[in-house]
């Protein structure tokens, strides 16, 4: 019988845990009668992982891939999914704070879902003895996400590293495996369009010790950033704009230099640290002509800020007399127009 469930598992020093896994995936899936293989995708780990997994191949339905270092967790998945023959696949830890007796409940969804993601925070699912900040730093951590992130802005766990895809939502689909999270991956680059969750709780590690560390966190902002929309960049641009904006003023107003000339220098200094974040970042590859695209910049930004100026005076004078609200509906009319002309006047997209 063909497979058709590969299941993927990343491993760095995880050769307690195998046999419980493979057991536990064994008893869960067998009794249904899913045709499936485990792919131990192990980074060349101390404690001898990918020589004890390929002495429990004899028992099990296994196959090692060994990769010559610790090349990180996305990567690994990646390098998996070339050798996995299932129409469909799983990706999760070895060491059992992913129960596989979840499985066959993921894989009842399959007809109807593209990714089903084993989920914490979908009623049923929990998370259990994690400490407060630990909660705290991962609902964070998910807030975020979903903010900047519009594509899986109804996903209530999209930090999950225990989910199931069908394979052809990533064929075709070049991914950063150097990414932190390759279920973000998937589900902002892959070709998804329902994903379903299934509850879980999040149980404690059986042995050894957590590979993710604080650096993680960083990488994994950074990730989430760089998956955002163009105009969600644009936005967090323009907030930064804000700050530089007032810093400078504050700058120079500390230095006694009149509020006409602060004014100015703060403002330039502004559409100055947005255009250059823009055109790294934002818009980055599009076009060539530096000076150009700066001339350009400062263009739209005066027709946004004119256009925002207009409104806001409109609505203060002939609408409702507060300052606040009128600059705040200035700004919802200013930001969209600032991005329309940025995208389509100042980088072009390619043709
Ligand atoms: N091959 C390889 N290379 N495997 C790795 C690497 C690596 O560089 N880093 C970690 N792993 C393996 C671990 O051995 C383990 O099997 C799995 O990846 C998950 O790592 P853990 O160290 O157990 O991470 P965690 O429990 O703190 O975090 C997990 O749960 C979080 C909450 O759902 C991960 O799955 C996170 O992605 C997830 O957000
Ligand atoms: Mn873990």
């Amino acid at each position: 019988m063909s497979v058709v469930l590969s299941i993927i598992v990343p491993t760095y020093n995880e050769r307690a845990n195998l046999e419980e896994l493979l057991k536990r995936i064994d008893s869960a899936l067998r009794v249904y009668g899913v045709s499936y293989e485990v792919i131990i995708v192990d980074d060349n780990s101390p404690d001898g992982t990918a020589e004890y997994a390929e002495k429990l191949s004899e028992l099990y339905p296994v196959k090692v891939l060994k990769r010559l270092g610790k090349l990180g967790l996305s990567s690994a998945v990646l390098d998996g999914l070339k050798i996995a023959e299932g129409e469909f696949v799983a990706v999760m830890g070895a060491d059992l704070q992913y129960p596989p007796e979840v499985l066959p409940k993921m894989l009842e969804k399959l007809q109807n879902c593209d990714v089903i993601i084993a989920s914490r925070y979908v009623e049923g699912g929990s998370m259990s003895e994690w400490s407060f900040l630990r909660r705290l730093i991962s609902k964070g951590a998910t807030l975020i996400t979903r903010v900047l992130l519009p594509k899986v802005r109804t996903v209530k766990d999209p930090m999950s590293g225990f989910f199931i895809f069908r394979r052809d939502v990533v064929e075709g689909v070049s991914m950063n495996p150097r990414g932190f999270k390759i279920l973000l991956e998937i589900l902002v680059r892959g070709n998804v369009r329902k994903i379903c969750e299934v509850p879980y709780t999040f149980g404690v590690r059986f042995k050894g010790e957590s590979k993710l560390d604080t650096s993680e966190i960083v990488n994994y902002m950074v990730h989430v950033l760089n998956l955002s929309p163009e105009y969600v960049r644009f936005a967090l641009v323009g907030a930064s704009g804000v700050v530089v904006n007032l810093g400078v003023l504050t700058l120079l107003r500390y230095f006694n230099f009149p509020h006409v000339f602060a004014s100015a220098v703060g403002i330039e200094a502004s559409v100055v640290n947005n255009f250059i974040l823009n055109d790294l970042w934002t818009f980055r590859g599009r076009g060539k002509d530096w000076w150009r695209k700066f001339l350009k910049f400062h263009t739209s930004s005066a027709v946004a800020l004119l256009a925002q100026w207009i409104t806001s005076v409109i609505i203060y004078y002939k609408v409702f007399s507060s300052s606040i609200i009128a600059q705040l509906i200035g700004i919802l009319v200013g930001f969209p127009m600032n991005y329309i002309l940025s995208k389509r006047f100042v980088w072009t997209p390619l043709q």
